[in-house]
């Protein structure tokens, strides 16, 4: 089976196609013939070298997958061979036609959906979802500041936040200002172009997916008893503190395939769907990579492992 991976750090021209054998699941664990995963920021981040703690070499890089099961280890019941599923593998891992997960990581495919709908989905979602049950309050009626909502953990927090019953504001430029209107924010603004002080300070729940809400003072627009969502940014931040009455949760995605049903149902049900900008053919994984290095995705980029 082929494989993308990189044998050292630095570019996205690092990143070779190499063939080798087809890993066997093992007790508990399933292995997924992958017909799509998707870039995301990290996945340069962490070829680059300067990630906090570095993954080991050769690197698979890849938070998400979409294919169809066809091995099964002992004591897996839940899953079948041909069975359509979806997965965040965690941050690494996803650029292969084939992959071994542990069978609670994975989740049955959103019955509608394509291959690459579903791999644009798992790590943005379970990011964004994640997010939220830090904070942990039923998210019904309260005012949701997504900040940066073009994005792909923005358009998933944006859809998200709808589906639960908020008001949802998102910050976008006016290039993507409709985009984000059509995933259902109620109101677009773009800090880079409007003064913080002059938008309401009615804002229960800031999710921070720039990493620079506090020193922009966008904390001020936050009611006494809200919170900080902090997926970007924060890094020397302990996991919660309260800063200035305000509630700072620092979240990193982690694998949950329940989690994941629980989205997969959302987008049967019509409340989260994937927006793709530019998918690519896997031996363009480099062209992919440099696409999501310029930070300008809408939505997301995804790659086609096989047909
Ligand atoms: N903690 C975790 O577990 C976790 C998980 C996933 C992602 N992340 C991190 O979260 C961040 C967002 O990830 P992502 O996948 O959503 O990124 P992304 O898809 O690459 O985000 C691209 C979008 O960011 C927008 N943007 C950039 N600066 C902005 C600003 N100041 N205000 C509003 N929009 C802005 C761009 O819009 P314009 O074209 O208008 O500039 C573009 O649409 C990244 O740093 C990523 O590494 C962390």
């Amino acid at each position: 089976m082929r494989i993308a991976r990189a044998h050292e750090f630095g570019g996205p021209e690092k990143v070779v196609i190499d063939e080798i054998a087809a890993p066997e699941p093992e007790a508990g664990q399933i292995r997924i013939a992958v017909k799509a995963a998707a870039v995301n920021p990290v996945d340069w981040k962490l070829l680059s070298g300067k990630a906090p703690v570095l993954p080991p070499l050769p690197l698979v890089l890849g938070g998400d997958v979409a294919g169809i099961v066809d091995a099964v280890g002992d004591g897996v019941d839940t899953w079948s061979v041909g069975d359509r599923v979806f997965a965040h593998p965690g941050l690494t891992g996803g650029y292969t036609e084939g992959i071994v997960l542990d069978a609670s990581f994975v989740a049955p495919m959103p019955k509608a959906a394509s291959f690459s709908d579903a791999a644009a989905v798992p790590l943005v979602a379970l990011t964004a979802l994640q997010g939220f049950l830090a904070d942990g309050r039923d998210l019904s009626g309260l005012h949701v500041l997504v900040h940066n909502a073009a994005g792909g953990v923005g358009n998933a927090a944006v859809q998200i936040a709808k589906a639960k019953g908020a008001k949802v504001t998102g910050t976008a430029s006016a290039a993507n200002a409709d985009f984000v209107r059509s995933l259902g924010a109620d109101n677009v603004v773009d800090f880079r172009e409007t003064d913080v002080g002059s938008c309401p300070s009615d804002v229960d729940i800031l999710m921070d997916l720039v990493g620079n809400s506090q020193e922009t003072g966008m904390w001020s627009l936050i009611k006494s008893g809200g919170s900080v969502i902090r997926i970007a940014g924060g890094a020397k931040a302990p996991p919660e503190e309260t800063v200035d009455g305000v509630r700072a949760y620092k979240v990193r995605v982690r694998p949950n395939g329940d989690q994941l049903a629980e989205l997969s149902a959302m987008m049967d049900a019509g409340k989260l769907k994937s927006s793709i900008e530019q998918s690519f053919a896997f031996d363009q994984v480099e062209q992919a990579l440099r696409a999501s290095m310029g930070g300008h995705v809408r939505g997301k980029i995804v790659l086609v492992v096989a047909q």
